[in-house]
C-alpha cells in the first residue's frame, strides 16, 4: 500500500474531539485509576486531539452504569485536572442495545448523549440488527439520533448494504480508528476500508480503553484516496463537535 506519510506521526487527528472512548476511571473496562486517564490525555494531546467526550459503557450485564455513576467518575477526573490544554467538559455513554436497554427505554429515554442529541449505541458482536432498528426508531421518535459505534466490528452484519439501509433509517455510523490497523483482525480492517470507500462513515472515534490504544494510532497509514475519505469525516466531526 502506498504510504502517504513517512516517518513522522500523521496529523490526521488534528483538531478533533474524540466521541468514543473509555477515559473515565473505574466504571467500565477502560481506565482503572485516574492516573491512567491522565496518561490517556497526554497521548490525546500528542495525537492532536483538542477535546475528549468520555463514553463509558452502559451495559446492564457487565457495566450497569447510571447517569449518577458516570457523573461521579467524571467529577473525580475533573477534580484532578489542572490547566491541561485538552478539554473534557462533558460526558456521554456507549449504550448496549439489548432487552434491558429497550425495557429501560419504556421508562425513560437515554440521558447520556453526545452533543446534537446523538446517542452512541452498540449491539452484541454476533447480534443481528432487528433490535437495533427497533431502538433507532424509538430514539428518532424522541428526537434522538442513533450513532452506531464501530459497524465494521459486527460479525453478524456482513452485507454492506445493511449499513446503507441503517443510514436510510436515520442511523449515523462511527468508525473505530483502531480498526484500520488490524487491531481487531484483518477481516475487520478490510471491512472498515470498504465502508470508508463507500463513504458511509459519518464520524470516527478511538474507542481507546487505555493509553496504549492511543499510542498505536500513530501507526495509521492511508493512501491518497483513503486520506480524502478520512479528511471528509474529520472535517464533519470538527464542525459538529466543538
Ligand atoms: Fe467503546
Amino acid at each position: 500500500m502506498f504510504s502517504f506519510f513517512n516517518k513522522t506521526s500523521p496529523p490526521i487527528f488534528e483538531g478533533l474531539c474524540d466521541i468514543h472512548n473509555h477515559l473515565l476511571p473505574g466504571i467500565d473496562d477502560g481506565c482503572k485509576e485516574v492516573q491512567d486517564s491522565h496518561r490517556m490525555l497526554e497521548a490525546y494531546k500528542e495525537l492532536g486531539f483538542v477535546q475528549v467526550i468520555p463514553t463509558p459503557h452502559v451495559y446492564s450485564e457487565l457495566y450497569p452504569n447510571t447517569p449518577q455513576s458516570v457523573k461521579s467518575s467524571f467529577d473525580v477526573l475533573q477534580d484532578s485536572m489542572g490547566s491541561e490544554n485538552i478539554q473534557v467538559k462533558r460526558y456521554a455513554a456507549e449504550y448496549m442495545v439489548d432487552e434491558q436497554f429497550m425495557a429501560d427505554f419504556e421508562q425513560r429515554s437515554p440521558e447520556l448523549l453526545l452533543p446534537n442529541n446523538i446517542c452512541l449505541v452498540e449491539i452484541h458482536f454476533f447480534g443481528n440488527t432487528q433490535i437495533l432498528e427497533q431502538a433507532g426508531f424509538q430514539l428518532l421518535q424522541q428526537g434522538i439520533k442513533p450513532l452506531l459505534a464501530h459497524p465494521e466490528r459486527y460479525h453478524g452484519i456482513n452485507d454492506l448494504k445493511k449499513f446503507s439501509e441503517l443510514k436510510g433509517r436515520g442511523f449515523k455510523l462511527q468508525l473505530n480508528a483502531l480498526s484500520l490497523l488490524g487491531h481487531y483482525g484483518d477481516d475487520v480492517k478490510q471491512k472498515a476500508f470498504k465502508i470508508m470507500d463507500l463513504g458511509l462513515y459519518d464520524y470516527l472515534g478511538t474507542d481507546a480503553h487505555r493509553p496504549g490504544h492511543l499510542h498505536l494510532l500513530k501507526e495509521i497509514r492511508l493512501n491518497k484516496k483513503q486520506l480524502l475519505s478520512w479528511e471528509e469525516i474529520r472535517e464533519r466531526q470538527i464542525a459538529d463537535f466543538r
